[in-house]
């Protein structure tokens, strides 16, 4: 059978109605909001492609096991399963809860950062890259060149570590310097960009030649994994589940959060094989996120996260996720929209500098071309760009080569109608591309400045 696309493999047995504002309502709440699509309410947004980021919509099975939850204090059931189920997936010995990912970080980077240590890794995250930093360590961007060009499309595992860049950092500062290499599975800010078996088995031996650690941010892995299936020849037979087993199998530990293929709204962990880690990690957790038996989540949130992990291995609900993906990526393409190419994993990303090539960098392109495309639609997008990276240890900013608006694609949330309604807003946004101004801070805070900073149109 010919068809546009194959439909959505669940259908809707609970419904949340929508609302749209009037074109000078969304005029107002922008406005209101500092031109900051994170300060909107989200009782003003039509489409929320803010991020895919616990925004995700539970089966019925999920549903069902929050109903399951056993809140003791300590050594509940629903933790069993959780740490059960991290264990046969991703074959990690150890498991320690936290409320989220950046939860784990905190973690991972108080126990292995030291002042004056380096952590490379392939392209930085925003809170990632805050917990080494506030550590006193240096990220090192060892991601291949190629990550750094939006429409650089012949490239199919833009992910990747650069082998070179990685050992040259290695004879650089030592490897005594270098606790740990971080690599994102699949890197969000290249534009959701995958990383290769290949290039995995290759980082893993020369980690393992060197004495570092090789930790995932496996937070999207799932996504990682369908590209490795789709796009690695000799992986094209296997299952999601052994391709995911064999990424692991490359990693001494991960960094997680459950809000994204963990198909929750709240979790995370941080899973290691090394013991002597997971004693310091479960001697912090206490402090900072609850007993190591349930790390800031309930006891119904780790059932439902359980569940989710063990669903998201389906390949009917994986292709499905990322052809939604690529479709809305196709029909702005065929527009003639300039986004980062190949199409990535969660979201598709409007290349800022290219939309408004009047707008200089330095008057935050993404940031303004995101409040437009809110003010044209009611469709929220987040800016991830000049804004986002912030300034340097002397308060320069940073100016990264990718200046991108993101249309995150929650889980299981919306169809492809609405995705043709968020196509034609964009569409419409490009028409009148000229008239939009930039933007100057009225307000800027000293850390992750892009979550509560404020704007005005110069
Ligand atoms: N690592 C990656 C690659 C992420 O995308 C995120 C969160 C985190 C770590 C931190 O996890 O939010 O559970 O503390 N990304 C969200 C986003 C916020 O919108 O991309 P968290």
């Amino acid at each position: 059978m010919d068809k546009k696309y194959m439909p959505e493999p669940y259908k809707v047995k609970m419904v949340e109605p929508l609302r749209i504002l009037q074109k000078e309502e969304r005029v107002e709440a922008i406005k209101k909001a500092g031109y900051n699509t994170f300060l909107l309410n989200s009782r003003d947004v039509y489409i929320d492609l803010l991020t895919d980021s616990g925004t995700n919509a539970m089966s019925d099975r999920q549903w069902a096991g929050l109903m399951m939850g056993d809140e003791a204090y300590a050594g509940s059931d629903n933790w069993l399963h959780l740490k059960e189920t991290v264990q046969s997936i991703m074959g990690f010995k150890h498991v320690v809860p936290t409320h989220q990912g950046r939860g784990a970080e905190n973690l991972l980077s108080q126990v292995l950062v030291k002042p004056g240590t380096y952590i490379p890794g392939n392209m930085y995250f925003t809170t990632t890259r805050a917990h080494q930093e506030m550590n006193g360590g240096t990220f090192v961007d060892v991601i291949i060149d190629e990550a750094h060009i939006s429409d650089k499309e012949d490239v199919l595992f833009k992910g990747n570590i650069d082998i070179k860049k990685y050992e040259d950092l290695i004879n650089k500062v030592g490897a005594k310097n270098i606790p740990y290499i971080c690599v994102g599975v699949t890197v969000n800010l290249a534009g959701g960009q995958p990383v290769s078996m290949k290039n995995l088995r290759e980082v893993h031996e020369l980690s393992q030649k060197h004495g570092i650690k090789v930790m995932f941010d496996c937070t999207r892995y799932v996504e990682n994994a369908y590209f490795i299936k789709a796009r690695e020849e000799e992986y094209k037979d296997k299952t999601i589940a052994e391709i995911v087993k064999e990424m692991f199998s490359y990693a001494d530990g991960a960094t997680m959060s459950g809000k994204k293929d963990g198909i929750v709204n709240i979790g995370g962990f941080l899973a290691m094989n090394d013991e002597d880690l997971y004693y310091k990690a479960a001697a912090l957790v206490v402090v900072y996120e609850g007993m190591p038996s349930y790390g800031g989540m309930t006891g119904r949130d780790m059932e439902a996260f359980s569940i989710g992990l063990k669903e998201a291995l389906d390949y009917n609900y994986i292709k499905h996720r990322i052809e939604q993906v690529e479709y809305l990526g196709n029909r702005l393409i065929e527009a003639g929209i300039p986004i980062v190419k190949p199409i990535g994993g969660h979201a598709v990303f409007l290349d800022a500098k290219k939309f408004l090539p009047h707008i200089p960098q330095s008057q935050y392109p993404a940031q303004v071309l995101a409040a437009e495309i809110y003010i044209e639609s009611g469709v929220r997008t987040m800016e991830r760009g000049n804004v986002s990276a912030g300034r340097n240890k002397e308060g320069k900013e940073y100016f990264p080569s990718l200046e991108l608006v993101r249309l995150t694609i929650p889980r299981r949330v919306y169809s492809y109608a609405h995705l043709d309604y968020v196509a034609e807003a964009i569409i419409n946004t490009y028409k009148r591309r000229d008239e939009i101004k930039g933007l100057k801070f009225s307000y800027e805070p000293p850390v992750l400045r892009f979550f509560t900073g404020k704007f005005e149109y110069i």
